[in-house]
């Protein structure tokens, strides 16, 4: 696993674009596994800029997201699919058609994520995968659990997850219930991984995710033994991690 330290938010959302552009160029038409959440956010704005210079094309990528609350609808602005639309996809050149994420007005979450699952292996799986890191260890929707997830599946979300995103909605009742996520499994899959993480309140899972033991209760620790990690983290993030332990 490679830790990049940056100054902050902003070199951190510089550098991960540059990883993500490299991996556009070095294979044009490569499978880019995304995600959402607010740490991407600047990483999108840098790949929309450096499409807007001129420097690159993202007429071939395909991209799969890792996850899409169920039951509501892509209209809704809280639907993962708006995100994708308003940050990353409307502002690039990217084909509309080799963009995929779970569809949550699918009500049938067995046959949805099956389909999802096949839809990854027919593209040849995923050659660098985005992730956010969410305060308890959570990827994707992979939240604390007593084993690790395998393949696509359906979640229930937990309280705390519905809380912490209720601001986003009218009110509490309006917060989706389930939602559709890449497994543990199939998140390990992708051939190269990428983490993005910032602030100081994330100080302390970033320390226990990456340095602590492999367990479920710490979903992102399952990184540790995958062969290919880059995490790129802002000083803030990486407070309780030694200095020499990061590049
Ligand atoms: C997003 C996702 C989540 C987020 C995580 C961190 O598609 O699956 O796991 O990456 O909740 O979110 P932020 O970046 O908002 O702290």
């Amino acid at each position: 696993m490679k830790i990049y330290r940056t100054a902050d938010y902003n070199e951190m959302s510089r550098k991960a674009a540059n990883i993500i552009a490299s991996q556009v160029i070095l294979k044009p038409d490569c499978v880019l596994g995304l995600a959402t959440g607010s740490t991407p956010i600047g990483t999108y704005e840098n790949l929309v800029e450096k499409y807007k210079a001129g420097d690159l094309d993202f007429s071939e990528v395909n991209t799969v997201n890792l996850d899409e609350y169920k039951g509501l609808p892509r209209t809704n602005d809280q639907s993962y699919y708006y995100f994708m639309h308003e940050n990353l996809f409307d502002k690039v050149n990217i084909d509309p058609e080799k963009t995929n994420l779970p569809d949550g007005m699918k009500p049938d979450s067995e046959a949805e994520c099956a389909r999802y699952e096949e839809l990854i292996q027919s593209l040849g799986g995923v050659d660098l995968q985005l992730l956010g890191l969410g305060h308890n260890g959570h990827i994707g929707f992979n939240e604390p659990a007593k084993a690790f997830d395998k393949e696509t599946h359906c979640v229930d979300l937990q309280e705390r997850t519905i809380e912490a995103n209720k601001r986003f909605f009218a009110s509490a009742d309006e917060v989706p219930r389930q939602a559709y996520t890449m497994g543990i499994k199939t998140i390990m899959q992708a051939r190269k991984i990428l983490v993005v993480v910032s602030g100081e309140d994330k100080a302390d899972i970033v320390a226990k995710a990456f340095f602590g033991p492999v367990t479920p209760d710490v979903p992102a620790s399952i990184l540790q033994m995958h062969p290919d990690v880059t995490v790129v983290a802002d000083a803030a993030a990486l407070a309780k991690v030694p200095q020499s332990k990061t590049l």
